[in-house]
């Protein structure tokens, strides 16, 4: 299996309670790397971009405000197969389904405050990780 790189985010109701190395903690037990890594307060352009794909649902508004409501630490995790990995290690969207473990089993309040954001493929990740990251920020 090839190295991959996902993109992550721990979002504002994390930062808000002191998690970020607490969730660091859970994807470096993973066996995946932290090769990019800053702290940022998301502007409303950058939320409605990333979140583009969502426009049309019902929470687009609610999940814009939630993002800007706080700092965010955007990272790129590499490691083999990360992109699944990573997905595994968050576990389920909604924390009420999330398997013992996971970060948001762990940590997370709701489906919308739901403590981290993990790419849902390696073609994704790479579209995330260039809308928030230039190349010599991150070190393998
Ligand atoms: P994320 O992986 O960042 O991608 C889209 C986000 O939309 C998702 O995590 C959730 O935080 C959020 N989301 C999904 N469903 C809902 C919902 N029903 N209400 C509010 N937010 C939601």
């Amino acid at each position: 299996m090839a190295i991959e790189r996902t993109f992550s985010i721990i979002k504002p109701d994390a930062t808000a309670r002191n998690l970020t190395g607490a969730v660091n903690a859970l994807i470096e037990k993973a066996g995946l790397r932290i090769v990019g890594q800053k702290r940022i307060h998301m502007t409303r352009a950058q939320a409605e971009a990333f979140y583009a794909v969502h426009k049309a649902r019902p929470f687009f508004g609610e999940l814009v405000e939630f993002m800007t409501s706080g700092p965010v630490v955007v990272q790129v995790l590499e490691g083999e197969n990360a992109v699944l990995k990573y997905r595994e290690v968050m576990g389920a969207t909604d924390p009420s389904k999330a398997a013992e473990g996971t970060i948001r089993k762990a940590h997370a309040k709701s489906i919308g405050e739901n403590s981290v954001h993990g790419s849902d493929a390696a073609e994704t990740a790479a579209i995330e990780i260039a809308q928030f990251f230039s190349g010599n920020e991150i070190i393998g």
